[in-house]
């Protein structure tokens, strides 16, 4: 039977919660996929929760930051609150981040120096199209947020080459699940 000294700690007792955000609006997307994958292959006492609708997000715009700001922002703040760390899965266009993911990045910028993922572990992944998997949009995307509030795990790195998962969901792919998952645990090991 395990023992407070055997693996029990605050952090498993009440378990940890990951913000998950995709990138990619798409039904089909891959990047999709990933978030399944990462679900699936939770360590024990680790909730990724998928924040999933970032596609209801007004355009950032600070005359509408304001005590009336839109339900979707408030969602997606109550969210960031409740998370202990935040996994990124994102796809790349046009060299660099989609759209709807860079807005995201800057509701939860706001309050300024007071945002609600301020200084909480997170670490950036995903899948691309090009033989680099989409490393600008992530190396990108690594920066916008190290700017916006949170803590980037930067040494915390997966680029997926989409080709590389034979049109296969990426859990057929050992190498993929295995370092996704490696991630995961590295990132909650992360919370203070
Ligand atoms: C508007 C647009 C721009 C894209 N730009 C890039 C790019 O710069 N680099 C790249 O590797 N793939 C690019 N792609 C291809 C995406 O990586 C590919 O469609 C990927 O599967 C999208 O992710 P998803 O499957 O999660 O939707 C682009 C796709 C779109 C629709």
């Amino acid at each position: 039977m395990a023992t407070d000294d055997e693996g029990m700690n605050m952090s498993d007792s009440k378990g940890t919660n990951v913000l998950v955000l995709l990138g990619s609006l798409r039904a089909a997307s891959i990047n999709r996929q990933l978030v399944e994958l990462a679900i699936e292959n939770a360590p024990d006492g680790v909730h990724l929760r998928l924040f999933d609708r970032l596609g209801e997000l007004p355009f950032y715009n600070e005359d509408i930051d304001n005590e009336d700001v839109a339900e979707p922002v408030v969602a997606l703040r109550r969210a960031a609150t409740e998370a202990d760390a935040t996994l990124v899965i994102t796809p790349e266009y046009n060299g660099s981040i989609p759209g709807v993911l860079k807005n995201a990045i800057d509701w939860l910028s706001r309050p300024w120096g007071n945002g609600a993922l301020k200084d909480k572990p997170l670490a950036v992944v995903g899948a691309a199209l090009g033989q680099y998997g989409g490393v600008w949009a992530h190396d990108e995307t690594r920066k916008s947020f190290g700017v916006a509030g949170p803590r980037v795990v930067e040494d915390l790195k997966l680029s997926v080459p989409t080709k590389s998962l034979d049109g296969k969901h990426p859990r057929e792919n050992a190498e993929v699940a295995a370092n996704l998952r490696d991630i995961v645990g590295k990132l909650v090991a992360e919370v203070g």
